[in-house]
Protein backbone atom coordinates (compact mmCIF):
# COMPACT_ATOMS: atom_id res chain seq x y z
CA UNK A 1 0.00 0.00 0.00
CA UNK A 2 3.00 2.33 1.09
CA UNK A 3 4.66 1.79 -2.37
CA UNK A 4 1.36 2.62 -4.22
CA UNK A 5 0.90 5.90 -2.15
CA UNK A 6 4.42 6.66 -2.68
CA UNK A 7 4.03 5.91 -6.43
CA UNK A 8 1.40 8.27 -6.47
CA UNK A 9 3.08 10.89 -4.66
CA UNK A 10 6.11 10.84 -6.77
CA UNK A 11 3.81 11.16 -9.73
CA UNK A 12 2.16 13.88 -8.06
CA UNK A 13 5.07 16.16 -7.81
CA UNK A 14 6.54 15.06 -11.79
CA UNK A 15 3.36 16.56 -13.37
CA UNK A 16 3.29 19.74 -10.72
CA UNK A 17 7.38 19.89 -11.79
CA UNK A 18 6.13 20.03 -15.51
CA UNK A 19 2.80 22.23 -14.97
CA UNK A 20 5.06 24.73 -13.08
CA UNK A 21 7.56 24.82 -15.17
CA UNK A 22 4.81 25.96 -18.54
CA UNK A 23 2.96 28.11 -16.37
CA UNK A 24 6.31 29.83 -15.26
CA UNK A 25 5.34 33.69 -14.63
CA UNK A 26 1.89 32.68 -13.52
CA UNK A 27 0.32 33.67 -10.32
CA UNK A 28 -0.67 30.21 -9.07
CA UNK A 29 -0.90 26.89 -10.39
CA UNK A 30 -4.33 25.05 -9.68
CA UNK A 31 -3.20 22.31 -7.48
CA UNK A 32 -5.54 19.43 -5.82
CA UNK A 33 -5.49 19.32 -2.08
CA UNK A 34 -2.35 17.52 -0.69
CA UNK A 35 -4.37 14.60 0.96
CA UNK A 36 -5.94 13.92 -2.04
CA UNK A 37 -5.23 11.19 -4.31
CA UNK A 38 -4.94 11.22 -7.74
CA UNK A 39 -5.76 7.54 -8.17
CA UNK A 40 -8.26 4.87 -7.00
CA UNK A 41 -5.97 2.70 -5.07
CA UNK A 42 -4.32 5.39 -3.65
CA UNK A 43 -7.55 7.77 -2.53
CA UNK A 44 -8.91 4.24 -1.72
CA UNK A 45 -6.40 3.71 0.22
CA UNK A 46 -6.32 7.01 2.28
CA UNK A 47 -9.88 5.90 3.73
CA UNK A 48 -8.13 2.54 5.00
CA UNK A 49 -9.72 0.97 1.60
CA UNK A 50 -8.61 -0.82 -1.85
CA UNK A 51 -9.44 -0.44 -4.98
CA UNK A 52 -9.50 -3.34 -7.24
CA UNK A 53 -10.67 -4.92 -10.64
CA UNK A 54 -10.83 -8.00 -12.29
CA UNK A 55 -8.05 -9.52 -14.16
CA UNK A 56 -7.92 -11.92 -16.82
CA UNK A 57 -4.84 -13.56 -17.17
CA UNK A 58 -4.54 -13.32 -20.67
CA UNK A 59 -4.67 -9.42 -21.10
CA UNK A 60 -1.39 -9.14 -18.83
CA UNK A 61 0.81 -8.93 -22.06
CA UNK A 62 -1.40 -5.82 -23.20
CA UNK A 63 0.93 -2.70 -22.16
CA UNK A 64 -2.36 -0.21 -22.83
CA UNK A 65 -4.42 -2.92 -20.17
CA UNK A 66 -1.02 -3.21 -18.05
CA UNK A 67 -0.49 0.75 -17.64
CA UNK A 68 -4.17 1.20 -15.74
CA UNK A 69 -4.23 -1.66 -13.93
CA UNK A 70 -0.59 -0.90 -12.08
CA UNK A 71 -1.66 2.77 -12.11
CA UNK A 72 -4.98 2.60 -10.15
CA UNK A 73 -5.79 -0.44 -8.59
CA UNK A 74 -4.46 -1.74 -5.38
CA UNK A 75 -6.39 -5.39 -5.96
CA UNK A 76 -6.99 -7.70 -7.73
CA UNK A 77 -9.75 -10.78 -8.36
CA UNK A 78 -8.48 -13.76 -11.46
CA UNK A 79 -12.18 -13.09 -13.21
CA UNK A 80 -12.06 -16.97 -14.83
CA UNK A 81 -8.12 -18.62 -13.78
CA UNK A 82 -8.91 -19.64 -9.92
CA UNK A 83 -12.23 -21.40 -10.94
CA UNK A 84 -12.91 -24.85 -10.50
CA UNK A 85 -12.82 -25.56 -14.39
CA UNK A 86 -9.56 -23.49 -14.20
CA UNK A 87 -7.69 -25.03 -11.19
CA UNK A 88 -8.60 -28.40 -11.25
CA UNK A 89 -9.61 -29.62 -14.96
CA UNK A 90 -9.07 -32.97 -14.29
CA UNK A 91 -9.78 -34.96 -11.16
CA UNK A 92 -6.76 -34.77 -9.00
CA UNK A 93 -4.62 -32.83 -11.67
CA UNK A 94 -4.80 -29.00 -10.41
CA UNK A 95 -3.30 -26.28 -12.84
CA UNK A 96 -2.53 -22.82 -11.20
CA UNK A 97 -0.43 -21.74 -14.38
CA UNK A 98 -2.44 -18.84 -15.27
CA UNK A 99 -3.72 -18.04 -11.62
CA UNK A 100 -0.25 -17.86 -10.82
CA UNK A 101 0.41 -15.52 -13.28
CA UNK A 102 -2.04 -13.19 -11.81
CA UNK A 103 -0.77 -13.32 -8.50
CA UNK A 104 2.48 -12.93 -9.48
CA UNK A 105 2.01 -9.84 -11.33
CA UNK A 106 -0.34 -8.49 -8.47
CA UNK A 107 2.60 -9.10 -5.80
CA UNK A 108 5.33 -8.10 -7.54
CA UNK A 109 3.07 -4.50 -8.02
CA UNK A 110 2.34 -4.36 -4.51
CA UNK A 111 -1.42 -4.90 -5.12
CA UNK A 112 -3.41 -7.62 -3.20
CA UNK A 113 -5.53 -10.62 -4.15
CA UNK A 114 -8.98 -12.09 -3.50
CA UNK A 115 -9.35 -15.56 -4.50
CA UNK A 116 -12.34 -16.54 -6.59
CA UNK A 117 -14.18 -18.73 -6.11
CA UNK A 118 -13.62 -22.40 -4.59
CA UNK A 119 -17.30 -23.66 -4.78
CA UNK A 120 -20.01 -22.57 -7.26
CA UNK A 121 -22.21 -24.79 -8.80
CA UNK A 122 -20.85 -22.59 -12.19
CA UNK A 123 -17.84 -22.99 -14.19
CA UNK A 124 -17.62 -26.54 -12.89
CA UNK A 125 -15.37 -28.95 -14.86
CA UNK A 126 -17.30 -32.01 -16.67
CA UNK A 127 -16.46 -34.98 -14.35
CA UNK A 128 -17.63 -32.72 -10.79
CA UNK A 129 -20.88 -31.74 -13.21
CA UNK A 130 -21.54 -35.53 -13.42
CA UNK A 131 -20.63 -36.17 -9.40
CA UNK A 132 -23.11 -36.22 -6.23
CA UNK A 133 -23.93 -37.68 -3.28
CA UNK A 134 -20.78 -38.27 -0.87
CA UNK A 135 -18.49 -38.43 -3.57
CA UNK A 136 -19.26 -34.88 -4.92
CA UNK A 137 -18.53 -33.60 -1.27
CA UNK A 138 -15.72 -35.14 -0.53
CA UNK A 139 -14.23 -34.03 -4.05
CA UNK A 140 -15.26 -30.42 -3.72
CA UNK A 141 -13.75 -30.77 0.34
CA UNK A 142 -11.05 -32.04 -1.89
CA UNK A 143 -10.96 -29.24 -3.98
CA UNK A 144 -11.03 -26.56 -1.27
CA UNK A 145 -8.04 -27.88 0.58
CA UNK A 146 -5.88 -28.26 -2.20
CA UNK A 147 -6.20 -24.74 -3.84
CA UNK A 148 -6.24 -22.91 -0.55
CA UNK A 149 -3.10 -24.80 0.50
CA UNK A 150 -1.39 -23.69 -2.57
CA UNK A 151 -2.58 -20.02 -2.35
CA UNK A 152 -1.93 -20.26 1.67
CA UNK A 153 -0.68 -16.60 2.57
CA UNK A 154 -1.14 -14.92 -0.67
CA UNK A 155 -5.21 -14.04 -0.88
CA UNK A 156 -6.26 -11.24 1.03
CA UNK A 157 -9.80 -12.90 1.27
CA UNK A 158 -11.38 -16.03 -0.53
CA UNK A 159 -15.17 -16.28 -2.23
CA UNK A 160 -15.47 -19.31 -0.40
CA UNK A 161 -18.50 -20.00 -1.79
CA UNK A 162 -20.51 -18.50 -4.67
CA UNK A 163 -24.11 -17.53 -5.94
CA UNK A 164 -25.84 -20.75 -3.40
CA UNK A 165 -29.15 -18.92 -2.86
CA UNK A 166 -32.38 -18.92 -5.26
CA UNK A 167 -33.01 -15.89 -7.42
CA UNK A 168 -37.02 -14.44 -6.94
CA UNK A 169 -39.21 -14.77 -3.34
CA UNK A 170 -38.30 -17.81 -1.86
CA UNK A 171 -35.20 -16.75 0.35
CA UNK A 172 -33.80 -20.55 0.12
CA UNK A 173 -30.66 -22.07 -1.86
CA UNK A 174 -30.18 -22.33 -5.19
CA UNK A 175 -30.54 -26.21 -6.35
CA UNK A 176 -27.27 -27.48 -7.76
CA UNK A 177 -25.35 -30.54 -7.37
CA UNK A 178 -23.31 -28.88 -4.36
CA UNK A 179 -26.71 -28.21 -2.60
CA UNK A 180 -28.07 -32.12 -3.24
CA UNK A 181 -25.39 -32.97 -1.41
CA UNK A 182 -26.94 -31.62 1.94
CA UNK A 183 -27.94 -28.29 3.32
CA UNK A 184 -24.20 -28.07 5.60
CA UNK A 185 -22.38 -27.83 2.10
CA UNK A 186 -21.39 -24.27 2.73
CA UNK A 187 -20.44 -24.40 6.09
CA UNK A 188 -18.45 -27.43 5.23
CA UNK A 189 -16.77 -25.53 2.60
CA UNK A 190 -16.00 -22.55 5.27
CA UNK A 191 -14.46 -25.00 7.58
CA UNK A 192 -12.30 -26.69 5.06
CA UNK A 193 -11.13 -23.23 3.73
CA UNK A 194 -9.85 -22.01 7.68
CA UNK A 195 -8.16 -25.09 8.14
CA UNK A 196 -6.28 -24.81 4.63
CA UNK A 197 -5.44 -21.03 5.03
CA UNK A 198 -6.16 -19.56 8.24
CA UNK A 199 -5.10 -16.09 7.25
CA UNK A 200 -7.06 -15.25 4.75
CA UNK A 201 -10.69 -13.89 5.00
CA UNK A 202 -13.56 -15.87 4.10
CA UNK A 203 -16.74 -14.64 2.21
CA UNK A 204 -19.77 -15.80 1.02
CA UNK A 205 -20.44 -13.69 -2.47
CA UNK A 206 -23.68 -13.16 -4.36
CA UNK A 207 -26.01 -10.95 -7.00
CA UNK A 208 -28.90 -9.82 -6.19
CA UNK A 209 -28.71 -9.43 -2.60
CA UNK A 210 -28.22 -5.42 -3.10
CA UNK A 211 -31.72 -4.45 -2.02
CA UNK A 212 -31.90 -5.08 1.11
CA UNK A 213 -35.89 -5.53 0.70
CA UNK A 214 -35.23 -8.87 -1.62
CA UNK A 215 -36.05 -12.25 -0.06
CA UNK A 216 -32.49 -13.65 -1.47
CA UNK A 217 -31.00 -10.73 0.38
CA UNK A 218 -32.66 -11.64 3.37
CA UNK A 219 -32.25 -15.35 3.29
CA UNK A 220 -28.32 -14.98 2.72
CA UNK A 221 -28.43 -12.53 5.71
CA UNK A 222 -30.40 -15.32 7.89
CA UNK A 223 -27.53 -17.81 7.16
CA UNK A 224 -24.79 -15.28 8.07
CA UNK A 225 -26.42 -14.61 11.28
CA UNK A 226 -26.74 -18.21 11.87
CA UNK A 227 -23.50 -18.88 10.88
CA UNK A 228 -22.14 -16.10 13.63
CA UNK A 229 -24.05 -17.90 15.87
CA UNK A 230 -22.92 -20.95 15.57
CA UNK A 231 -18.80 -20.19 15.40
CA UNK A 232 -19.09 -21.10 11.65
CA UNK A 233 -15.74 -19.52 10.33
CA UNK A 234 -17.01 -16.59 8.06
CA UNK A 235 -15.92 -13.62 8.04
CA UNK A 236 -16.84 -11.49 5.22
CA UNK A 237 -19.48 -11.37 2.45
CA UNK A 238 -18.99 -10.00 -0.73
CA UNK A 239 -21.82 -7.95 -3.16
CA UNK A 240 -21.58 -8.87 -6.49
CA UNK A 241 -23.37 -5.46 -7.25
CA UNK A 242 -23.91 -6.26 -11.12
CA UNK A 243 -26.63 -3.22 -11.58
CA UNK A 244 -28.40 -3.25 -14.76
CA UNK A 245 -32.15 -2.23 -15.17
CA UNK A 246 -33.45 -5.90 -13.92
CA UNK A 247 -31.53 -5.22 -10.52
CA UNK A 248 -30.70 -1.83 -10.21
CA UNK A 249 -28.86 0.23 -7.41
CA UNK A 250 -31.45 0.84 -4.89
CA UNK A 251 -30.91 3.63 -1.84
CA UNK A 252 -30.96 1.28 0.47
CA UNK A 253 -27.58 -0.69 -0.34
CA UNK A 254 -26.49 1.29 2.55
CA UNK A 255 -28.82 -0.35 5.00
CA UNK A 256 -27.93 -3.85 3.27
CA UNK A 257 -24.14 -3.25 4.00
CA UNK A 258 -24.26 -1.98 7.69
CA UNK A 259 -26.82 -4.46 8.53
CA UNK A 260 -24.93 -7.23 7.66
CA UNK A 261 -21.26 -5.55 8.88
CA UNK A 262 -23.56 -5.19 11.94
CA UNK A 263 -23.63 -9.20 12.13
CA UNK A 264 -19.86 -8.93 12.88
CA UNK A 265 -18.86 -9.87 9.56
CA UNK A 266 -16.62 -7.29 6.82
CA UNK A 267 -18.60 -6.50 3.13
CA UNK A 268 -16.75 -6.16 -0.09
CA UNK A 269 -18.20 -5.09 -3.37
CA UNK A 270 -16.46 -7.68 -5.23
CA UNK A 271 -17.61 -7.84 -8.80
CA UNK A 272 -18.97 -3.29 -8.63
CA UNK A 273 -20.41 -3.15 -13.15
CA UNK A 274 -23.07 -0.44 -13.83
CA UNK A 275 -25.11 -0.45 -16.77
CA UNK A 276 -24.44 2.79 -18.62
CA UNK A 277 -22.21 3.59 -15.87
CA UNK A 278 -23.65 6.62 -14.71
CA UNK A 279 -21.99 8.96 -12.29
CA UNK A 280 -23.75 9.49 -10.15
CA UNK A 281 -24.90 5.56 -9.65
CA UNK A 282 -20.64 4.91 -9.21
CA UNK A 283 -20.79 7.83 -6.84
CA UNK A 284 -23.28 6.73 -4.67
CA UNK A 285 -21.59 3.25 -4.78
CA UNK A 286 -18.76 4.88 -3.07
CA UNK A 287 -20.12 6.85 -0.82
CA UNK A 288 -22.14 3.66 1.12
CA UNK A 289 -19.16 1.46 1.16
CA UNK A 290 -17.00 4.88 2.61
CA UNK A 291 -20.04 5.22 4.92
CA UNK A 292 -20.03 1.82 6.59
CA UNK A 293 -16.72 1.02 8.61
CA UNK A 294 -16.79 -2.61 7.55
CA UNK A 295 -16.85 -2.33 3.91
CA UNK A 296 -12.85 -3.24 3.09
CA UNK A 297 -12.88 -2.19 -0.29
CA UNK A 298 -14.86 -1.73 -4.10
CA UNK A 299 -14.02 -4.27 -6.87
CA UNK A 300 -15.15 -3.54 -10.38
CA UNK A 301 -16.07 -6.87 -12.56
CA UNK A 302 -13.14 -5.23 -15.48
CA UNK A 303 -10.91 -2.43 -16.52
CA UNK A 304 -12.52 -1.02 -19.71
CA UNK A 305 -15.93 -1.45 -21.02
CA UNK A 306 -13.90 -3.58 -23.61
CA UNK A 307 -12.92 -5.83 -20.54
CA UNK A 308 -16.34 -6.23 -19.45
CA UNK A 309 -18.16 -9.49 -19.44
CA UNK A 310 -20.98 -7.34 -20.81
CA UNK A 311 -19.20 -4.85 -22.67
CA UNK A 312 -22.51 -3.87 -24.46
CA UNK A 313 -23.69 -2.11 -21.16
CA UNK A 314 -20.49 0.03 -21.13
CA UNK A 315 -20.36 -0.68 -17.19
CA UNK A 316 -17.40 0.05 -16.53
CA UNK A 317 -15.07 3.21 -15.34
CA UNK A 318 -12.45 3.51 -18.68
CA UNK A 319 -13.24 3.65 -22.13
CA UNK A 320 -12.36 1.26 -24.94
CA UNK A 321 -9.52 3.34 -25.83
CA UNK A 322 -8.32 3.15 -21.92
CA UNK A 323 -9.60 7.27 -21.12
CA UNK A 324 -11.52 8.02 -18.01
CA UNK A 325 -14.86 8.04 -18.10
CA UNK A 326 -17.28 10.60 -16.11
CA UNK A 327 -17.94 7.83 -13.47
CA UNK A 328 -14.21 7.55 -12.62
CA UNK A 329 -14.21 11.09 -12.19
CA UNK A 330 -17.02 10.74 -9.45
CA UNK A 331 -15.56 7.41 -7.44
CA UNK A 332 -12.29 9.58 -7.61
CA UNK A 333 -13.51 12.64 -6.04
CA UNK A 334 -15.79 10.51 -3.55
CA UNK A 335 -13.18 8.51 -2.48
CA UNK A 336 -11.07 11.80 -1.65
CA UNK A 337 -14.21 13.43 -0.08
CA UNK A 338 -14.06 10.85 2.69
CA UNK A 339 -16.95 9.59 4.63
CA UNK A 340 -19.86 11.31 3.05
CA UNK A 341 -22.51 13.08 5.39
CA UNK A 342 -25.52 10.76 6.39
CA UNK A 343 -28.58 10.73 3.74
CA UNK A 344 -31.11 10.51 5.62
CA UNK A 345 -32.93 13.73 5.26
CA UNK A 346 -32.86 16.45 8.04
CA UNK A 347 -35.73 16.29 10.68
CA UNK A 348 -39.20 17.47 9.00
CA UNK A 349 -40.26 19.70 12.41
CA UNK A 350 -37.10 22.65 13.26
CA UNK A 351 -35.74 21.86 16.63
CA UNK A 352 -36.97 23.78 19.60
CA UNK A 353 -35.89 27.27 19.05
CA UNK A 354 -35.70 28.47 22.47
CA UNK A 355 -37.58 32.23 23.51
CA UNK A 356 -34.90 34.69 23.82
CA UNK A 357 -34.53 34.69 27.54
CA UNK A 358 -35.86 37.73 29.49
CA UNK A 359 -33.42 38.42 31.45
CA UNK A 360 -29.68 38.63 30.82
CA UNK A 361 -27.96 35.49 30.87
CA UNK A 362 -25.30 34.84 33.62
CA UNK A 363 -22.24 35.32 33.09
CA UNK A 364 -20.59 32.54 34.76
CA UNK A 365 -17.65 30.90 32.84
CA UNK A 366 -18.41 28.15 30.73
CA UNK A 367 -18.06 24.76 32.42
CA UNK A 368 -15.06 22.65 31.93
CA UNK A 369 -17.53 19.55 31.06
CA UNK A 370 -20.49 20.03 29.57
CA UNK A 371 -23.54 19.63 31.23
CA UNK A 372 -26.61 17.79 29.38
CA UNK A 373 -28.09 19.90 27.15
CA UNK A 374 -30.45 22.58 28.11
CA UNK A 375 -31.77 22.92 24.44
CA UNK A 376 -32.97 19.06 24.58
CA UNK A 377 -33.47 16.99 21.49
CA UNK A 378 -35.43 16.09 19.12
CA UNK A 379 -35.30 12.17 17.52
CA UNK A 380 -36.40 11.31 14.03
CA UNK A 381 -36.75 7.76 12.27
CA UNK A 382 -36.71 6.29 8.63
CA UNK A 383 -38.11 2.83 8.56
CA UNK A 384 -37.39 -0.01 6.11
CA UNK A 385 -40.20 -2.38 6.31
CA UNK A 386 -40.33 -5.89 4.40
CA UNK A 387 -42.23 -8.57 5.42
CA UNK A 388 -41.88 -9.93 8.58
CA UNK A 389 -38.93 -7.81 9.43
CA UNK A 390 -37.59 -3.96 9.36
CA UNK A 391 -34.59 -1.73 9.99
CA UNK A 392 -34.99 1.24 11.64
CA UNK A 393 -32.45 4.29 11.39
CA UNK A 394 -32.87 7.08 13.99
CA UNK A 395 -31.41 10.30 13.84
CA UNK A 396 -30.63 12.44 16.88
CA UNK A 397 -30.34 16.06 16.77
CA UNK A 398 -29.11 18.20 19.42
CA UNK A 399 -30.87 21.81 20.29
CA UNK A 400 -29.97 25.01 20.80
CA UNK A 401 -27.10 23.47 23.41
CA UNK A 402 -24.42 20.64 22.71
CA UNK A 403 -25.97 17.11 24.29
CA UNK A 404 -23.63 15.40 26.55
CA UNK A 405 -25.52 11.79 26.63
CA UNK A 406 -28.85 11.42 25.31
CA UNK A 407 -31.90 8.79 25.32
CA UNK A 408 -34.29 8.03 23.07
CA UNK A 409 -37.39 6.47 24.06
CA UNK A 410 -39.46 4.69 21.34
CA UNK A 411 -42.74 2.47 21.56
CA UNK A 412 -42.97 -0.22 19.16
CA UNK A 413 -46.13 -2.03 18.35
CA UNK A 414 -47.10 -5.17 19.59
CA UNK A 415 -45.25 -8.25 17.61
CA UNK A 416 -41.99 -5.85 16.71
CA UNK A 417 -38.83 -7.21 18.42
CA UNK A 418 -35.41 -5.78 18.14
CA UNK A 419 -33.15 -8.34 17.25
CA UNK A 420 -29.64 -6.31 17.25
CA UNK A 421 -28.66 -2.87 17.22
CA UNK A 422 -25.50 -0.69 16.53
CA UNK A 423 -24.69 2.90 17.35
CA UNK A 424 -26.70 2.92 21.13
CA UNK A 425 -27.35 0.46 23.45
CA UNK A 426 -31.40 -0.78 24.64
CA UNK A 427 -33.08 -1.54 27.53
CA UNK A 428 -36.18 -3.39 26.57
CA UNK A 429 -36.94 -4.96 23.11
CA UNK A 430 -40.68 -4.78 22.95
CA UNK A 431 -43.05 -2.42 23.66
CA UNK A 432 -41.37 0.57 25.29
CA UNK A 433 -37.62 0.58 23.89
CA UNK A 434 -34.95 2.93 25.35
CA UNK A 435 -31.90 4.12 23.69
CA UNK A 436 -28.69 5.38 25.22
CA UNK A 437 -25.81 6.83 23.36
CA UNK A 438 -22.70 4.68 23.31
CA UNK A 439 -18.97 6.35 24.40
CA UNK A 440 -18.59 7.54 21.16
CA UNK A 441 -21.64 9.33 20.19
CA UNK A 442 -22.88 11.02 23.27
CA UNK A 443 -21.32 14.12 22.74
CA UNK A 444 -23.04 16.30 19.99
CA UNK A 445 -22.72 19.66 19.37
CA UNK A 446 -25.46 22.31 19.25
CA UNK A 447 -27.50 21.65 16.49
CA UNK A 448 -25.72 18.94 14.96
CA UNK A 449 -26.80 15.48 14.67
CA UNK A 450 -25.63 11.93 15.24
CA UNK A 451 -27.32 8.23 14.12
CA UNK A 452 -28.43 4.97 15.55
CA UNK A 453 -30.16 2.09 14.26
CA UNK A 454 -31.66 -1.11 15.06
CA UNK A 455 -33.13 -4.28 13.27
CA UNK A 456 -36.30 -5.95 14.07
CA UNK A 457 -38.71 -8.73 13.46
CA UNK A 458 -42.34 -8.30 12.82
CA UNK A 459 -43.83 -4.80 11.73
CA UNK A 460 -42.21 -1.59 13.17
CA UNK A 461 -45.29 0.46 11.46
CA UNK A 462 -44.86 4.43 12.04
CA UNK A 463 -42.64 5.04 14.78
CA UNK A 464 -42.10 8.20 17.26
CA UNK A 465 -39.08 8.45 18.93
CA UNK A 466 -38.82 11.11 22.23
CA UNK A 467 -35.49 12.47 22.57
CA UNK A 468 -34.38 14.09 26.32
CA UNK A 469 -30.75 14.99 27.00
CA UNK A 470 -28.72 13.04 29.44
C1 LIG B 1 -17.83 -14.19 -15.43
C2 LIG B 1 -16.60 -13.79 -16.23
O1 LIG B 1 -16.50 -12.40 -16.20
C3 LIG B 1 -16.73 -14.28 -17.65
O2 LIG B 1 -15.50 -14.08 -18.34
C4 LIG B 1 -17.06 -15.77 -17.67
O3 LIG B 1 -17.30 -16.17 -19.00
C5 LIG B 1 -18.28 -16.06 -16.84
O4 LIG B 1 -18.06 -15.57 -15.52
N1 LIG B 1 -20.52 -13.78 -11.11
C6 LIG B 1 -19.28 -14.26 -10.79
C7 LIG B 1 -18.19 -14.16 -11.79
O5 LIG B 1 -19.06 -14.66 -9.65
O6 LIG B 1 -17.28 -15.21 -11.67
C8 LIG B 1 -18.71 -14.09 -13.19
O7 LIG B 1 -17.61 -13.86 -14.08
C9 LIG B 1 -19.75 -13.02 -13.31
C10 LIG B 1 -20.91 -13.28 -12.40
Amino acid sequence: MSRTRWKAASRAVLALTGAGALAAGMAMVLVTPASAGTTLGASAAEKGRYFGTAVAAYKLSDSAYTTILNREFTMVTAENEMKIDATEPQQGRFSYGSAEQIVNHARSHGMQVRGHTLAWHGQQPSWMQGMSGSALRQAMLNHITQVATHFRGQIYSWDVVNEAFADGNSGGRRDSNLQRTGDDWIEAAFRAARAADPGAKLCYNDYNIDNWTWAKTQGVYNMVRDFKSRGVPIDCVGFQSHFNSDSPYVSNYRTTLSSFAALGVDVQITELDIQGAPANTYRSVTEDCLAVARCNGITVWGIRDSDSWRSSQTPLLFNNDGSKKAAYDAVLAALNNGTPPPTTPPPTTPPPSDPPPTTPPPSDPPPTTPPPGQGGCTATVTVNQWTGGFVANVRVTAGSSALNGWTVTIALPSGATVTNAWSATNTGSTGTTTWKNVSYNGQVGAGQSTEFGFQGNGTAGSLSPTCAAG
